[in-house]
Formats: structure tokens, C-alpha cells, sequence
């Protein structure tokens, strides 16, 4: 049996919309009080509003009134390790620290663990821009 919330993200899989890449992605975020939200991919016509599955995720956790995580789980339908993209490196990065924990699905029980704050250093982030206007003052 994989970890629990690999499971949740390859559960979600199903439900990917992917009439055009094919590619199916699942996310689990889990938040500081246990609770998981998950996430598929929900492609579009216009190719440039997809909707990626960290997004709808972390989307459907904040809307609840969750805004503290500590773990994310992602799989895709061929189970190649994918990690979040730069975009949702940074939609993350809005709302977790540098040591949340991002397991990427390798297939079988084979998972690959990163930190999100070496998938993404030196991100911008709300104390950057009071830095700022603190130097204008
Ligand atoms: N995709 C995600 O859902 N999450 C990522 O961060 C990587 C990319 C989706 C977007 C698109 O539907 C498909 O994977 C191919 O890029
Ligand atoms: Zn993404």
C-alpha cells in the first residue's frame, strides 16, 4: 500500500478532465490539522485557463478556511515523478513554508521526497514586498 495521501492523489486521478494533453495529475494537500484536499488537472479548450491540480487543491483549501499545510502528495496517470510546475511552486509558496514536505509518485511504492523551499528558492513573497515598502518609507 502506497502512503495514504499518494492514494488520495492517485484516487483523484480519475476525475482529471484531459481531453487534450492526456495527462492525468492528482494532488493531496493535507493541512495542518489532518484534513486532505485534493486536486485533478481540469484542462480547457482555449489550452491557456487549465486549471492545474495543485491550483484546484490548494483552491478548495483556502475556500474552507484552511491556509496551513504540511504535506502535498502529486501523481500523475503514468507515475513519473512529476512535481509541481514553477506556477504552482509559487501558488504554494503563498501559503506554506520552505520545509513543506512535496511526495511525488514514482509508481508502486517508490515516492521521491523534495522540500518546497529547494523546488523553489528565493521565491517573492509577502515579506519581500513589506521589505520594500518599509525602505520607500
Ligand atoms: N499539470 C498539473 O496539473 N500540475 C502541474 O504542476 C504540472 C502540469 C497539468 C497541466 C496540464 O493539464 C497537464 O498537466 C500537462 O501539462
Ligand atoms: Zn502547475
Amino acid at each position: 500500500m502506497p502512503e495514504d495521501l499518494i492514494q488520495q492523489a492517485r484516487d483523484v486521478l480519475a476525475n482529471a478532465h484531459v481531453p487534450y494533453s492526456e495527462y492525468r495529475v492528482g494532488a493531496a494537500l493535507r493541512a495542518s490539522d489532518g484534513t486532505v484536499f485534493v486536486g485533478c488537472n481540469i484542462e480547457n479548450a482555449n489550452y491557456s485557463n487549465s486549471l492545474h491540480a495543485e491550483e484546484v487543491a490548494i483552491a478548495e483549501a483556502v475556500k474552507n478556511g484552511y491556509t496551513e499545510f504540511d504535506r502535498l502528495a502529486v501523481s500523475s496517470g503514468v507515475r513519473d515523478g512529476v512535481t509541481p510546475c514553477g506556477m504552482c511552486r509559487q501558488t504554494l509558496a503563498e501559503f506554506c513554508d520552505e520545509d513543506l514536505v512535496v511526495v511525488c509518485d514514482e509508481g508502486d511504492e517508490e515516492t521521491t521526497e523534495y522540500v518546497l523551499g529547494e523546488l523553489l528558492p528565493n521565491t517573492i513573497s509577502l515579506g519581500t514586498l513589506e521589505a520594500a515598502k518599509e525602505q520607500q518609507e
